[in-house]
């Protein structure tokens, strides 16, 4: 693999929900300014792989996690969740925008929630900047103050990213952002993922195979909670080594 900057550095992470080893000794590292895919069959582990990174797992009774996840020299799991997520957002399989907040409110959430104060310049900038970036604002700049819940399902998601960039994130995580998307607003969402890697890293999990060949950089490919391969995309769609990876690939489970 080529030397690239690492942007989070993940050590020896193990995930236990009681008695259950969800995720094993998972040694990941993620590149500055890349766009990693993170796939394998349903029940491997990725979501709660993607939702530990944004310490959102923390709550669920019964969970243990060990080992370092380092953001540059921090480790994430040592910090703050609230900070966590401010260096780190993320976005879900469903369109979450807030049902009772406008489009305007729905960008700024981050802040508001955070108790970050801004004035009224500061979120005009904020706001304009952060749906042009999720290639929004030309589509929305005239109703500002509708409901975000008025948009398409695929508008609603772009929304979602705007939320998530108008925090200025080190990384943007992603979990299927496409799966319950139409064609036509899945392939706007992939444009945007390669139009914001100049800006952010980004993770994305996804069951597309197309998806994470056409928009990704490198690819995991976990099992039963293992990471089995993980190289460039080119070289894991081309030759993967691993006989699982090359099932997975064929379609053969999953
Ligand atoms: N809150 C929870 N309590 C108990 N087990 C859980 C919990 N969340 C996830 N799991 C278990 O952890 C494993 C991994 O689940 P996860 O949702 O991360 O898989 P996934 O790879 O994202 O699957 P999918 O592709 O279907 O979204 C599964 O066996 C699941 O049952
Ligand atoms: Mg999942």
């Amino acid at each position: 693999m080529k030397k690239e900057t690492c942007i989070l550095d993940i050590k020896k992470f193990n995930l236990h929900i009681n008695e259950h080893h969800i995720l094993k000794n998972l040694d990941l590292p993620f590149y500055r300014k890349k766009v990693t895919a993170i796939m394998g069959p349903s029940g491997c582990g990725k979501s709660t792989l993607v939702r530990s990174i944004n310490r959102l797992n923390d709550a669920i009774p019964g969970v243990k996690m060990s080992g370092n996840m380092f953001l540059y020299k921090k480790n994430l799991l040592e910090m703050n969740p609230m900070l966590v997520r401010r260096k780190v957002g993320m976005v879900f399989q469903r369109p979450n925008p807030f049902p009772t907040m406008s489009i305007y409110e729905n960008v700024l959430a981050g802040y508001t929630l955070n108790g970050l104060k801004l004035d009224k310049t500061e979120k005009e900038s904020i706001v304009a900047d952060s749906l042009e970036k999720a290639a929004l604002w030309d589509e929305v700049k005239d109703n500002l103050h509708r409901k975000g819940t008025f948009l398409s399902g695929g508008q609603q998601q772009r929304l979602c990213i705007a939320r998530a960039l108008a925090m200025n994130p080190k990384i943007l995580l992603l979990d299927e952002p496409t799966s319950a998307l139409d064609p036509k607003s899945t392939a706007r969402i992939e444009e945007l993922i390669i139009e914001l890697k100049s800006k952010v890293s980004i993770i994305m999990v996804t069951h597309n195979m197309g998806q994470a060949a056409r928009i990704s950089d490198y690819t995991a490919f976990l099992y039963l909670g293992e990471l089995i391969e993980y190289d460039s995309t080119e070289v894991m769609f081309d030759s993967p080594k691993h006989s699982r990876t090359k099932d997975y690939l064929k379609r053969k489970f999953g």
